[in-house]
C-alpha cells in the first residue's frame, strides 16, 4: 500500500464520509477510529474505495501510514476532544506536519490552537465544512482559517472534495486563525433563521389556513420553483412531504416540537453582541429553539391563554404573500449576516472575501440557494455596502416588504408566532428611518447618567438642562 496523502481521525457520520469522498477523488487516505471495531467495519464496508483507504489501530500507525508532512484531518466533537487529539498527536508528529480540524469548533478556539500552532508543534488549520452527512460525502461547502501557506498546502484535496458551482470549488481560505470557522459560524446562524422563517410561514399555513402537511409539502414544492430555490426549501418540502412508516399519515404531524441546537447559532448571536453587530432575525431564531425547548411552559401558557384561533382564511393572506414575505426575510438576514462578518473583518483585522464567502456558499451547503450568486455579485461591486443597499435586493425589498408587513400585521392580529419575520420587519423599518427615537435613549441617558449627547445643530457632546435631576 502506497503511504496516504492525508489522514482523517474520527469515523462518525461525517468523519466516514468525508474519509470516502477523500478516497473517491483518488487521495489515499489513511483513517483511525477511537473505537478500533468502528476502524474495521469502515473499511470494510468501503467496497471498491478500501484499496485507496489504510485503516489503522493506533495513533502511532495512523501518521507511520501518511507521507510526510504529514496533513492529519479531526472529525471529532468541538470542545475538549479536540485538544485532546491534539495534545495525542503532537508528540508523534515531525516538523511541517498539520492538523486540520473539520468540526464545528468556536472559532475563539481555533484562535488559540492556531496561536499555540504559531509557538512550535504542529501546523493548525480550522476549516468549516457544510453540507451534513450528504455534503461530506458529495461535496461540502468548505471554509478555511489558518496560515495561508497551510491551506495552500491541501487546498487541492480540499477543492477537489469540495461543491462545484458551475465547476467552481465551493472551497475557499477565509483568513487567520479562526476566521475559517467565524465563517461558518455565521452560515450556521443564517441557517437556524432561514429554517425559523420558513417554519413561521409553515406555522400561518397550518394554524392559521388550516393546510394539510402534504398541501403544505405542495406549496414549498412550488416555491423552490421560484426566487426561494434552496436546499432548505427543498429539504422542507420533502419532509412536510413524507409518509409516516409508523401511523401511515405525515411524519410531519408526528414530529415533537421542541428544537434541538448544538450551539452554532448561539455562538453568533453571542459575538454579533460583542461586536455590535445587529443580527435581530438570527437572535431571533435561537430565541425561538430556546422557547420551542420550555414545551411544559408552553403546555400551561396555552391551557391558560388559549392558542390562537385557526380561521385566518386566505382572505387575509394568499400563498404568494407568504412567499413574497419569505423572500423579504430571507434579504434582511443575509444582509445582516454579510454586515456582522464584515464587522469581524475589521474587529479581528481579517481580510475575509464577501464575494468568495457567498460563492462558496452557492452549493455543498445547508443555506445554498439561487439567491447567493446575485449575492456574490452585490458583493463584489461593493464588499463594505450593505446587501440591502445594493440595488439588486434594494429592488427587490421594495417589491416584497409590503407583503412582509402584511404577513406579520395578520399573523401578530390572529396570534400566530412569526418572530423571526417580524425582527427582519423591525430592522427594515429602523434602516429606512434616518431620524430614529435614540434621540430619546440620548436625553435619558444623559437625565440619568450625565452621559452626555451630540446635538443637531453641532458637535461636541453637551448636557441637557436638567441639572442634577434623576
Ligand atoms: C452544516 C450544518 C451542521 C450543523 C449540524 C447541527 O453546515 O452542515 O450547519 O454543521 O451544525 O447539523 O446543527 P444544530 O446547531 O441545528 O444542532
Amino acid at each position: 500500500m502506497s503511504q496516504a496523502e492525508i489522514g482523517l481521525i474520527g469515523l462518525g457520520t461525517m468523519g466516514a464520509m468525508l474519509a470516502l469522498n477523500i478516497a473517491e477523488k483518488g487521495f489515499p487516505i489513511a483513517v483511525w477510529n477511537r473505537t478500533v471495531a468502528t476502524t474495521r467495519a469502515f473499511h470494510e464496508n468501503a467496497g471498491d474505495l478500501a484499496a485507496r483507504i489504510t485503516p489503522t489501530e493506533t495513533l502511532q500507525a495512523l501518521v507511520a501510514a501518511i507521507k510526510p508532512p504529514r496533513a492529519i484531518i479531526l472529525m471529532v466533537p468541538a470542545g475538549p476532544v479536540v485538544d485532546d487529539e491534539i495534545a495525542a498527536l503532537t508528540p508523534l508528529l515531525s516538523p511541517g506536519d498539520m492538523i486540520i480540524d473539520a468540526g464545528n469548533a468556536n472559532f475563539h478556539d481555533t484562535d488559540r490552537r492556531a496561536a499555540d500552532a504559531a509557538k512550535g508543534g504542529p501546523r493548525f488549520l480550522g476549516i468549516g465544512v457544510s453540507g451534513g452527512e450528504e455534503g461530506a460525502r458529495h461535496g461540502p461547502s468548505i471554509m478555511g482559517g489558518g496560515e495561508r501557506a497551510d491551506w495552500d498546502r491541501v487546498a487541492h484535496i480540499l477543492e477537489a472534495i469540495s461543491a462545484k458551482y458551475e465547476g467552481t470549488p465551493c472551497a475557499t481560505y477565509m483568513g487567520p486563525g479562526g476566521a475559517g470557522h467565524f465563517v461558518k459560524a455565521v452560515h450556521n446562524g443564517i441557517e437556524y433563521a432561514d429554517m425559523q422563517m420558513i417554519a413561521e410561514v409553515y406555522g400561518v399555513m397550518r394554524d392559521g389556513m388550516g393546510l394539510s402537511a402534504a398541501e403544505i409539502a405542495e406549496v414549498f414544492q412550488g416555491w423552490n420553483a421560484g426566487p426561494l430555490q434552496s436546499y432548505l426549501i427543498e429539504i422542507s418540502g420533502e419532509v412536510a412531504a413524507a409518509t409516516d412508516p409508523i401511523g401511515g399519515g405525515p411524519i410531519l404531524d408526528m414530529i415533537l416540537d421542541r428544537a434541538g441546537q448544538k450551539g452554532t447559532g448561539r455562538w453568533t448571536a453571542i459575538e454579533a453582541q460583542h461586536l455590535a453587530a445587529p443580527i435581530t432575525v438570527i437572535e431571533a431564531a435561537v430565541a425561538a429553539r430556546n422557547i420551542s425547548a420550555r414545551l411544559p411552559e408552553r403546555q400551561a401558557g396555552q391551557a391558560l391563554f388559549g392558542a390562537a384561533p385557526v380561521g385566518l382564511g386566505t382572505g387575509a393572506l394568499s400563498i404568494d404573500t407568504l412567499e413574497q414575505a419569505l423572500i423579504c426575510g430571507k434579504i434582511l438576514c443575509y444582509a445582516q449576516g454579510f454586515a456582522m462578518i464584515s464587522a469581524a473583518a475589521a474587529a479581528f483585522d481579517w481580510p475575509l472575501p464577501l464575494p468568495d464567502i457567498a460563492r462558496v456558499w452557492r452549493e455543498g451547503c445547508i443555506i445554498r440557494s439561487a439567491m447567493l450568486n446575485d449575492m456574490a455579485t452585490a458583493l463584489t461591486d461593493h464588499p463594505d455596502r450593505n446587501l440591502m443597499l445594493a440595488p439588486a435586493f434594494a429592488d427587490r425589498l421594495m417589491a416584497t416588504h409590503v407583503a412582509l408587513r402584511n404577513a406579520v400585521a395578520a399573523a401578530a392580529v390572529h396570534g400566530l408566532p412569526m418572530p423571526a419575520l417580524s425582527a427582519g420587519l423591525a430592522y427594515f423599518d429602523m434602516m429606512r428611518t434616518a431620524r430614529s427615537t435614540a434621540n430619546l435613549i440620548q436625553g435619558q441617558r444623559d437625565f440619568f447618567g450625565a452621559h452626555g449627547f451630540d446635538r443637531l445643530d453641532g458637535a461636541d457632546s453637551h448636557h441637557g438642562p436638567w441639572g442634577s435631576h434623576g
